[in-house]
């Protein structure tokens, strides 16, 4: 297809009479072509040579060849915020803010259960803690609210926030009944041609447990979102090309509907241990968009665990 426009045509003295009649929308649009990254569960610390391993992964970001329009961050910056002293939460997030202050990208987060503070604090759970649960997380990033868009490129890119905080303080994945009505809103607000790409840190689908612990058991809500199915008919007249999710640490990819669902690895692989379950790298997903299509391949960045 052309991406000759009118003005073009005019200013070439081209003699294109019919097509200088047609309306302006009626000409070809130019492709979008870009590339962004995937980068989930950092999982940042002082021990086993964590920063340097972000520092490894960020510097390799930074020499791809292709530069990322921006970053999606998946979730679990930190190891960690919910399960520790309150001052460990702030030594772990200046890490993480150290860090990504050398990533020379506009970066778009969704949290993940390691980024929420205070759910044991020293043993116990500090509900009146002004940081608990996601708010430090949100005035560490400058976050007004935990989900969030934006569009790029004619493409429209959703953070979902996953994380949910149980009666017990624990956590599963969950999406909550104020953001479906949000994301209801925006859904009946985006045309359905329009390339929709989300993020998440829990998965909406993943075989994990298959690959784990059985083909024939159930996946916990604490390793999936319990209402993912919600989601999935909430999306199916749209033109939803991906699902980035994390948490699980394993590189995998569901197809269902034409919609892939992509779980990208993690900076950390096994938290800093070595791959996860013995065979998924350190590392994170370059992602091309080219036109309606996206590719995305994983980019192990080369750490050696120090254990
Ligand atoms: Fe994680």
């Amino acid at each position: 297809m052309s991406t000759f426009t009118r003005r073009q045509a005019v200013a070439g003295g081209v003699a294109l009479a019919g097509a200088l009649l047609l309306p302006e929308t009626t000409l070809a649009a130019p492709k979008p072509s870009f590339h962004f990254v995937h980068i989930t569960d950092i999982h940042i610390q002082p021990e086993l040579g964590a920063t340097e391993g972000v520092e490894k992964a960020f510097a390799a970001i930074r020499s791809l060849p292709q530069k990322p329009a921006f970053g999606l961050i998946g979730g679990d910056l930190v190891m960690d915020a919910a399960l520790v002293p309150r001052s460990r939460a702030d030594v772990v997030y200046d890490l993480w803010q150290r860090e990504a202050s050398e990533l020379p990208l506009p970066l778009h987060y969704t949290i993940g259960n390691h980024d929420l503070c205070g759910l044991q604090s020293g043993g116990k759970p500090a509900p009146e803690s002004p940081d608990f649960g996601k708010a430090l997380w949100k005035k560490r990033l400058g976050l007004e609210r935990a989900y969030s868009s934006f569009d790029h490129q004619g493409w429209r890119f959703v953070c979902l926030d996953s994380t949910g905080i149980t009666s017990d303080y624990s956590w599963e994945g969950r999406l909550d009944p104020d953001q479906i009505a949000w994301l209801d809103d925006l859904l009946r607000r985006t045309p359905k041609a329009m390339p929709l790409v989300f993020l998440t840190h829990f998965p909406i689908f993943t075989a994990v447990t298959m690959y784990t612990e059985g083909t024939t058991l159930a996946t916990p809500p604490g390793l999936i979102v319990k209402n993912g199915k919600v989601f999935k008919e909430m999306i199916q007249t749209h033109n939803v090309k991906a699902v980035f999710q994390g948490h699980t640490h394993i590189v995998e990819e569901i197809d269902y509907l034409g919609v892939r669902y992509i779980t990208g690895g993690a900076i950390c692989g096994d938290w800093w241990k070595g791959k996860r379950l013995g065979v998924h790298p350190e590392g994170f997903s370059v992602v091309t968009v080219s036109g309606e299509e996206l590719t995305w391949k994983y980019v192990p960045y080369g750490w050696k665990a120090r254990v």
